[in-house]
């Protein structure tokens, strides 16, 4: 939540802040703001989308080599110019942006206000750059310092960047939970910073992942990092390797939807190296020297939140069933407050996109701390959580720029689909040709993801029939019950219509009470062990008048005669169809939106990277 950048080089600052903006627009767009230093330090801010910044701007002409800017999703006070950031200190001399939470910001305003500080804004931002302001002239310091020592006292989360009208020739950065990343041009003539690198990419591949409590200083031709507690640290300088294509539409109308086709391809690099069909091998070689935890696990724990949650619920089905390790989902929300018990011979998983999802990193820390051995699924490299892990698998999906999760999902399942049949195969719990049999079934999948995608134009047709629905039901029973839970989340994140998903037999027990005419329920309803019942879970829909829209497998003659509407998709063993049968359901929720001018790329409240709790 909350995007940042900032430049500091020869070229104009603004235009490659307000590019940068964009590209870190999904991560928050509550308003927009820069900071320019040349001469003087000028703050413009906007409420709304980086392109109503923009308008403001158009008409300046603004010249700048040093600057930064920042994308809000509100925290603390409400979305207004005001409340945007940057913030100034009291003599305006210094701003800063920042991501993330102070915790003891009132406490510090308090202090601030006895000591005759006034403030703008409702922010606890504000409140920190004031702190910063009255450390430096209590201690008579330098800038770097009276950051470190306000860091120092500080409670919560940030990433921060400050600039000083008094020194108009560098930029000083630091994180504690919220990401940061150094992007190092021209040998060091020119730095740019960001929440991630996606606005760096197009300058350089060389970057620094500054770590937790610590504080970098720029200045053309040189980096400096030290810690909060004053201890000089080296810059560790790494390779990107993002395309740049990779974070642009292609052609696209949306990002969703360009990332709903890119699905082939991005599960296809999922397994890259790790599947390798010819020779019946699957192989994650992130997961090698903690293995044997894994294999010798008493209970494997999966913590993740949203989208990723939906992907651990699948795990837990195809763990259980392949590897007979018992497995727990828990929200990462509520794994980190319950004291948990984590056993001896226990492990714990964490599942992330973002790989800085607050919960999930504090569930781990927590699971850490206890002393567990942990992993990850994540896909972003050098994310947070990828770096506090033990080992783990990334999902090498690609950037994922769309709020609403698609392409991670499934990347997501494929990646714990292998881990399953890995685990599986080492524990002797399947069969040579079970395993034989699912090798080849998941190798097969990008191809038929591929055809389920041809269902694109019928889909945005049944969309159109129910783009007015006030509530949708889904229903699914075993693997497909997450992918109902998923099908219903999309719709209702894109789309703002109510929507539940609900495991099928369940729906007896109190959603059929809302079933009528006007309900449509989608029913994934596709050739399974639990196929029969899920007829019968359909025909109590229909004898409520219910509007039953089935997912069914391909060739299916039965239920197409029951239902309102049938989509189908390729068949594949049961434990893989998550892969097929969340894509219709991707492909409904995104036309639904369309059709009900939603922003799908941007949907309202919502946050691609939930850095705070
Ligand atoms: C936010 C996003 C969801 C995502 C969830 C978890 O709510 O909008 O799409 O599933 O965070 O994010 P993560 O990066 O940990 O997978």
């Amino acid at each position: 939540m909350c995007g940042i950048v900032a430049y500091l080089g020869d070229a104009e600052a603004c235009p490659i802040i307000l590019k940068g903006l964009r590209r870190l627009e999904y991560r928050g767009y509550d308003s927009a703001g820069v900071a320019l230093l040349n001469g003087k330090l000028d703050v413009y801010k906007r409420k709304g989308k980086v392109q109503d910044l923009e308008d403001v701007l158009k008409d300046k002409n603004l010249h700048a080599h040093i600057g930064m800017g920042h994308t809000r999703w509100a925290t603390h006070g409400e979305p207004n110019d005001v409340n945007a950031h940057p913030h100034f200190s009291s003599d305006s001399k210094l701003a800063i942006i920042h991501n993330g939470i102070i915790e003891n910001y009132a406490v510090l305003k308090q202090e601030l206000i006895n000591k005759g500080h006034q403030f703008k804004s409702d922010t606890d931002s504000e409140v920190l750059i004031h702190f910063i302001e009255y450390i430096q002239k209590d201690n008579n310091c330098d800038l770097e310092e009276a950051v470190r020592l306000a860091l120092t006292q500080v409670v919560g989360a940030y990433a921060i960047v400050v600039m000083s009208q008094d020194k108009p020739d560098q930029l000083i950065a630091a994180r504690k939970g919220s990401p940061l990343v150094i992007g190092v041009a021209k040998n060091g003539q020119e730095f740019l910073l960001a929440s991630d690198a996606t606005p760096i990419i197009e300058y350089t591949n060389q970057v620094v992942y500054l770590n937790d409590f610590e504080i970098a200083v720029m200045k053309k031709g040189s980096l400096s990092i030290k810690n909060t507690e004053d201890m000089p640290m080296t810059p560790y300088i790494q390779q990107l390797d993002i395309e740049l294509e990779s974070i642009e539409k292609n052609g696209f109308e949306h990002f969703m939807l360009k990332e709903i086709f890119e699905q082939p391809n991005s599960v296809r690099d999922s397994m890259r190296g790790r599947l390798v069909a010819s020779q019946n091998h699957v192989v994650l070689g992130g997961i090698q020297k903690h293995l044997d935890y894994l294999l010798n696990a008493k209970r494997l724990i999966i913590v993740a939140c949203g989208t990723s949650w939906h992907a651990g619920l699948v795990a837990e089905y195809i763990i259980e069933e392949l590897a007979r390790i018992p497995v727990e989902v828990e929200y990462a929300s509520e794994f980190r407050y319950r004291n948990p018990i984590i056993n001896k011979n226990e492990v714990v998983l964490a599942i992330s996109q973002s790989g800085e999802t607050a919960d999930t990193l504090a569930a781990l820390e927590l699971a850490k701390s206890k002393g567990a051995i942990i992993f990850g699924v994540c896909n972003v490299v050098g994310s947070s959580i990828a770096r506090v892990t033990h080992e783990g698998a990334y999902t090498h999906a690609g950037p994922e720029i769309g709020v609403a999760s698609t392409k991670a999902f499934t990347a997501q399942v494929t990646v714990l689909s292998l881990m399953a049949l890995m685990i599986a195969r080492k524990r002797g719990t399947i069969t040579l040709e079970e395993y034989s049999n699912l090798v080849q079934d998941l190798d097969a999948i990008p191809n038929k993801i591929a055809e389920a995608l041809k269902l694109n134009d019928k889909i945005k047709k049944l969309a159109e029939i129910y783009k007015d629905a006030r509530n949708f039901l889904y229903l699914g029973r075993g693997y497909n019950f997450p992918v109902a839970l998923e099908g219903a989340l999309k719709l209702k994140e894109i789309s703002y219509i109510h929507a539940e998903g609900y495991p099928a037999a369940e729906m007896k027990h109190g959603p059929i009470a809302l079933i009528d005419e006007e309900m449509p329920v989608v029913v994934i309803a596709t050739r399974d062990s639990s196929y029969d019942k899920v007829v019968s879970n359909i025909q109590e829909v229909k004898a409520r008048k219910g509007q039953v829209i089935a997912v069914v497998t391909k060739g299916d003659t039965l239920i197409p005669k029951m239902v309102d509407h049938v989509i189908e998709i390729p068949a594949t063993n049961e434990c893989l169809m998550p892969l097929l049968s969340v894509i219709p359901l991707q492909l409904l929720a995104y036309h639904v939106a369309v059709l009900r001018g939603c922003n799908v790329d941007q949907p309202r409240n919502l946050a691609k990277s939930v850095t705070v709790e």
